[in-house]
Order: C-alpha cells, then sequence, then structure tokens
C-alpha cells in the first residue's frame, strides 16, 4: 500500500504520518508538502529516517508537478490535509486560501481519476457549517448540516468539498471526507489558540483572547483525529462524509484559563483584545454517524490531551523558537504587536 500524504509537515498531517508508520510498518508513505510557513521538516526528523518514508518538496497547486508524481509513484491512497487553514490569515489575504485550498484540491483530484487512486480522501473542517447559537446548546452539526462558510478559509474548505463530491458522482473517483472540530496536541503551529496561549504564557507575554472569550469551540486531541481518519480510508463508504468530533465544547476564556493553570501562570496574563472579523460563536459535533458505523470514539480526554500538549511545548521550545524566528515574527508584529 503507497499513501501520498500532502500537508505532511504541518500539524495534523506529520501526526499522521507518524501514526500511520507505526500502526502500518510495511505501508509506504510519501509525503508532498510546499514547506510554507507552517510546514517544517524538523516536525518529520524521526520520520525521514524510516525508509519506508518520503518527502516530496512542491505545491499541490501545481498541475504539471502532481500529474509527474502521481505518475511516477503510483498511489493507492492520496490523503490530502494540504491547506492554508489559519482563518485570522485568510481574514487578511483571501487569495492564497482560493489558490491552495480550491484550485491544489483540483489539481489533486483531477491527478487520481487519471491514475487511477483506490481512495482519496479530503481533510475538512466543520467550520464548512457555519455556527451555532450560543444558547442552543441541544444542537449540533451533522453531516447533513447546510453549508454555510463564514470566512474565506471556511469558503475555501466547503468549495474544496463540493469539487471533491462532484468528483465522485461525475468521473465516480472514489472519495471519502471528514469534517473535523478543533485540533490540539503535538507540533501545532503557534498561532493557533493553543499553542500560541502556552508559548505567550511562558514567555509570561499578555495572552490576547478575542471579543468577550465566550465563543465556544469542540476541541479533540490530534492523535484521535488521525485514528478516525485511518477508519474512513481502510472502512468508510465511497462517496461519504464523516463528521469527526468528541463531544468537549469549551469556552475560549476557559481554555485559556486551563492552559495558565497547567503552567501556573496568573490570570492577569488574559488581555481582551478587538473580536475576530465575523468570528464564528459555537462550533460542535454530532459524531453519531462515524461512531456508529465504524467504531471510532475519541481516546484522549480533555485534561490528558491538554497535560500532554502543554509538557510536549515544554519539551520541545527549540521547535517554538525556530518558528518564532521565521515568517512567523513579521505576522505576529502586524497582529498582536509584537516586539
Ligand atoms: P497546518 O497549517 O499546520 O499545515 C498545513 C500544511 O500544508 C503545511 O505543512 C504547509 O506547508 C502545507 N501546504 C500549504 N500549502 C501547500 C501547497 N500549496 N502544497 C503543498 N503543501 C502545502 O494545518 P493543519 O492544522 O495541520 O490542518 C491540516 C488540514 O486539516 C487542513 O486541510 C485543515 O483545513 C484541516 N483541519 C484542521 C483542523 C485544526 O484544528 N487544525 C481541524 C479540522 C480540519
Ligand atoms: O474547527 C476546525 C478549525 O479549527 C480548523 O478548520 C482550522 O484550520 C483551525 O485553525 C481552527 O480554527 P479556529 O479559528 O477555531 O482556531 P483558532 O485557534 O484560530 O481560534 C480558536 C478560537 O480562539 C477562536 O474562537 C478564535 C480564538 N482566538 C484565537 C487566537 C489565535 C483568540 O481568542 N485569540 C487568539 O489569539
Amino acid at each position: 500500500m503507497k499513501i501520498l500524504v500532502t500537508g505532511g509537515a504541518g500539524f495534523i498531517g506529520c501526526n499522521f504520518i507518524y501514526y500511520m508508520l507505526n500502526k502500518y510498518p510495511d505501508y509506504e508513505i510519501v509525503c508532498l508538502d510546499a514547506l510554507t510557513y507552517a510546514g517544517n521538516l524538523k516536525s518529520l526528523s524521526v520520520a525521514v529516517a524510516n525508509p519506508k518514508f518520503k518527502f516530496v518538496k512542491g505545491s499541490i497547486s501545481d498541475k504539471d508537478f502532481v500529474d509527474r508524481l502521481f505518475k511516477s509513484e503510483s498511489f493507492d491512497i492520496v490523503v490530502n490535509f494540504a491547506a492554508e487553514s489559519h482563518v485570522d490569515r485568510s481574514i487578511e489575504n483571501p487569495f492564497i486560501f482560493l489558490e491552495t485550498n480550491i484550485m491544489g484540491t483540483a489539481c489533486l483530484l483531477e491527478a487520481s481519476k487519471k491514475y487511477g487512486v483506490k481512495r482519496y480522501h479530503q481533510v475538512s473542517t466543520d467550520e464548512v457549517y457555519g455556527d451555532l447559537p450560543l444558547d442552543r446548546p441541544d444542537i449540533f452539526f451533522t453531516e447533513k448540516t447546510n453549508l454555510s462558510a463564514s470566512s474565506p478559509y471556511s469558503a475555501s474548505k466547503a468549495s474544496a468539498d463540493l469539487l471533491t463530491l462532484a468528483y465522485h458522482r461525475t468521473y465516480g473517483l472514489p472519495v471519502t471526507i471528514s469534517r473535523c472540530s478543533n485540533n490540539y496536541g503535538p507540533y501545532q503551529f503557534p498561532e493557533k489558540l493553543i499553542p500560541l496561549m502556552i508559548m505567550k504564557a511562558l514567555a509570561d507575554e499578555s495572552l490576547p483572547v478575542y471579543g468577550n472569550g465566550l465563543n465556544v469551540r469542540d476541541w479533540l486531541y490530534v492523535e484521535d483525529h488521525c485514528r478516525a481518519i485511518d477508519l474512513i480510508i481502510h472502512n468508510g463508504k465511497v462517496g461519504e462524509i464523516y463528521n469527526v468530533g468528541g463531544h468537549n465544547e469549551r469556552r475560549n476564556i476557559d481554555v485559556v484559563k486551563t492552559v495558565l493553570g497547567h503552567l501556573s501562570k496568573p490570570e492577569s496574563l488574559i488581555t481582551y483584545v478587538k473580536d475576530r472579523a465575523g468570528h464564528d460563536l459555537r462550533y460542535a459535533i454530532d459524531p453519531e454517524k462515524i461512531s456508529s458505523q465504524l467504531g471510532w470514539e475519541p481516546e484522549t480526554c480533555f485534561d490528558e490531551g491538554m497535560k500532554k500538549t502543554v509538557e510536549w511545548y515544554l519539551e520541545n521550545q527549540k521547535w517554538v523558537d525556530d518558528i518564532k524566528s521565521g515568517e512567523y515574527a513579521e505576522y505576529a508584529r502586524r497582529i498582536y504587536g509584537d516586539s
């Protein structure tokens, strides 16, 4: 079995590569990644030493390059993680999101069709459903919830999902889609809420909470997401969408206080800042389908996952420091006024 993992130098992709190399020592894994600001080859340093793993630098939006790669490698399965993934950046500069998330997906779908890939899996997000009201804790996103994207990021992901389903219906491409809630865990780029707060708390800097901090996200430990994708690509039904989430809704302010608690830092570090434009209020996944059809359940509870995550960042400060000195430093100056 040969699997192409795109975006494998990013957060979830690299966790997925480690998960798969560990679980299926006979599988060959090829990682295609453009190494944007969010991609980090150091995250794959252990995988690179494995003879079953190969890294290829390139863009999923480069149609000719993607075609040549598929022709020479004959992949059985494609799992597409590659994306521009940060909502705030999509508000600043939407166009790269359209290029990578829509056109890049189109290039992969086309090559998958041409070279007879046995399964194309699109890693999507619960953000394609828009948001839920804060005063209706009884309602959740199901696979039948209408698409209603709020940001250029989520609109680009919803478009990619539609294209993926169109390739199934029109050309019979064997596709599956997963729509997961917010992930956290090792190797997450520190522009996202949890690693950002860990990094800032460790430096005794103020912790920027958008708006009133009452927006709700549904948090899942990254390994549980990887296990869900593994189940879907092996046992999922072609043409189907699977929501992935573990009923772990938290208000942002409570997540930030949890981080401070783990690091024994004072809540006085919290600063309320200008809200995100179009800020989604609440995400909450109903995972009934993947649970009843594929037997998936989350294994890591939030307390344990947060403990492991904070420990990972404490033990891997060099990984964070390398990122902080790169393109991210300029971004942080622009968004947070960091010096
Ligand atoms: P990330 O930003 O950490 O990583 C993205 C990776 O894609 C990086 O390695 C980057 O270099 C690579 N990439 C970007 N443009 C590329 C291109 N044109 N060609 C090849 N590679 C390119 O993202 P993540 O948080 O790991 O998310 C991975 C996927 O999962 C995304 O599709 C995202 O929409 C989805 N997702 C993320 C979450 C979450 O909470 N992080 C939740 C649900 C779904
Ligand atoms: O739900 C899945 C999505 O989760 C993925 O599709 C996205 O790729 C991923 O980035 C994530 O999107 P969010 O916008 O929910 O994640 P983020 O970490 O950027 O923000 C989480 C919440 O925290 C959100 O309500 C905004 C808030 N926030 C974020 C940052 C970076 C703050 O209050 N302060 C901050 O500095």
